[in-house]
């Protein structure tokens, strides 16, 4: 079990903030809120909206107006869920355990009706411990930063699909307009107070510079949470220089790995033309420093296993398992954002491969595999969505029957209390990335493992591959081997199955979520004592870089 609690790393955060405040930002809101289309209509549902010969019925129109007036007066049609994806899973618990500010893009259809006169709500809404203060982004914003820049320029680039990169002015200038934006709420939030600003992200890219700007002396700090592509590859994005300027307005830059770090460093001398140490993890730009190192990010490990822990869990888990769909003797699980780098193509092929090439597992077999809609509205996210669902059904019909399918296909969002049912019930989890920062369904598999039955098989291109020697790693790329890692998995006696999985929850319960953020702030800590205490100095009145870089 970690040293590292909750309780542990606010009083760590309290200490090291000294009364300042922690404000967090990033693109992606932890909880959002929607309105629920069901609660609108249900009191009156049962009644006709039209009489026999097509005429409207008053009454039912007039019940239907009042009844959505009243919701919207009292907000009691709305939900509230937890966003999709590892960011904000991740720091939630952080937040709660530090109470500071969360800003980020409001992009709730609801959201507007749940902030004060500030946009500042109380999260989480059922048991607020921080509060959120929301962004607003126009609909060409949202199209030109997030679905543009964001996530058809940088990610494909971050994730060396180059083929899928589109670099577009337009894009662009929403991408330094959004940036902006958020720059100016953070300053709004840090009132002229010292305070802590940590960046979340690859949608804020500049927002370290503009905010550097704003306010000269503010401690900023950024996790970036996808790789970093080599020079090689970074080189072909026509505002490579802007990026690397803005993410060292930065005191302090954090990766994933050490390989993503030395790929930033790289980019950096090699672009810039900026004083690089790669063996300290520093640059020196323009007068000043920022420090480039590598945290593996990870899970609140005690809450996962708790949830899974629960009663309610072992219940449902129990009665799943009496499910037609689900009553085969080996149960394999996916779960991913519906994500071309995710590898769920590949995943599938593997899977087919392996019912063919041992034919006695058809008819035992059934994979379970949750796919999470995201960016809907970017075509290679269709296009990818249509080829899973095309292989989903190609391998169904080839070895299943009506009753009994290998593959059981799930479109949506489950929330962790329906997650972790499956966590627990799947005899193997498979992460099959073709190239990804972390992954932390990795991660969560293994905490709700109480059991101790379940066998981890991880892409090595994923970056959890690092810490998880106790998975069975595959190569995505190299389907027959994949479909012979199933098999081993499967085959495997329980003992070298529950002496693995305890390896791997020791390394995760100590190496937690909250070890991650505390060393993030100690390294912060450190930086800044190294820090002299006047405005930043000019490169001149500055000790040689070699000098200045060594790691204490
Ligand atoms: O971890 C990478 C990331 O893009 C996060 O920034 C984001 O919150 C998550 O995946 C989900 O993606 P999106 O915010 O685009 O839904």
């Amino acid at each position: 079990m970690s040293q590292w609690t909750a309780t542990r790393i606010a009083d760590h955060i309290h200490f090291f903030l000294r009364g300042t405040r922690l404000i967090l930002v990033s693109n992606r809101e932890p909880y959002i809120h929607r309105w629920d289309r069901q609660a609108l209509l249900e009191p009156v549902s049962k009644e006709p909206a039209a009489s026999d010969t097509g005429r409207w019925n008053f009454d039912w129109v007039l019940q239907v107006a009042s009844r959505v007036s009243q919701l919207l007066r009292s907000g009691e049609g709305i939900r509230w869920t937890h966003a999709a994806g590892g960011l904000t899973s991740a720091l939630d618990p952080v937040m709660q355990a530090c109470h500071g500010t969360w800003v980020a893009w409001g992009s709730g259809n609801a959201d507007r009706e749940t902030v004060d006169a500030k946009d500042r709500v109380q999260v989480p809404p059922n048991n607020p411990q921080y509060t959120l203060r929301r962004v607003w982004l126009s609909e060409p914003q949202v199209r030109g930063f997030y679905y543009g820049f964001a996530n058809s320029a940088l990610w494909p680039l971050c994730h060396l699909h180059l083929e899928r990169t589109l670099f577009k002015p337009l894009h662009w200038r929403h991408y330094q307009e959004v940036n902006e934006h958020f720059a100016e709420t953070v300053a709004q939030e840090c009132q002229d107070q010292p305070a802590t600003v940590w960046v979340q992200d690859y949608q804020l890219a500049l927002c370290p510079q503009y905010l550097r700007r704003r306010l000269p002396d503010l401690s900023i700090m950024h996790f970036w949470h996808i790789p970093w592509p080599p020079w090689e590859l970074y080189r072909v994005c026509p505002w490579r220089r802007e990026l690397l300027e803005g993410l060292l307005g930065n005191d302090l830059l954090g990766f994933h790995l050490e390989q993503y770090c030395q790929n930033f460093l790289h980019c950096a001398e090699r672009v810039l033309g900026a004083s690089v140490d790669l063996k300290a993890g520093v640059v020196e730009y323009e007068g000043r420093e920022t420090w480039v190192r590598p945290f593996p990010i990870s899970i609140d490990y005690d809450w996962w296993a708790g949830l899974a822990h629960q009663r309610r869990v072992t219940r449902r888990l129990t009665q799943l398992r009496t499910k037609a769909e689900l009553a085969f003797p080996i149960i394999g699980l996916g779960v991913d954002r519906l994500d071309y780098t995710k590898g769920i193509v590949s995943r599938f092929q593997a899977i087919e491969r392996f019912l063919e090439k041992y034919p006695d597992y058809q008819g035992r077999f059934c994979f379970m595999q949750i796919a999470v809609p995201s960016r809907t509205q970017i075509d290679d996210y269709r296009q990818v969505k249509e080829q899973v669902e095309m292989l989903v059904e190609h391998i169904n019909s080839r070895f299943g029957t009506d009753t009994c399918k290998p593959i059981h296909y799930r479109y949506e969002h489950l929330e962790p209390p329906e997650l972790v049912v499956y966590y627990r019930i799947a005899d193997f989890a498979m992460v099959s990335s073709l190239h990804d920062g972390m992954n932390l369904v990795a991660k969560e598999f293994v905490a709700s493992q109480v059991e101790r039955k379940g066998v981890l098989i991880c892409s090595e291109f994923a970056g959890a591959s690092e810490e998880l020697d106790n998975a069975l790693l595959i190569n995505p790329y190299d389907v027959e081997s994949v479909a012979d890692t199933l098999k081993q998995a499967i085959e495997m006696s329980p003992e070298e199955r529950t002496q693995r999985m305890t390896r791997l929850q020791e390394h995760i319960s100590e190496h937690n979520i909250f070890k991650w953020l505390a060393e993030i702030f100690t390294e912060l800590e450190r930086i800044q004592g190294e820090r002299p205490v006047a405005a930043p100095a000019s490169l001149e009145s500055r000790p040689s870089s070699a000098a200045a870089l060594q790691r204490p």
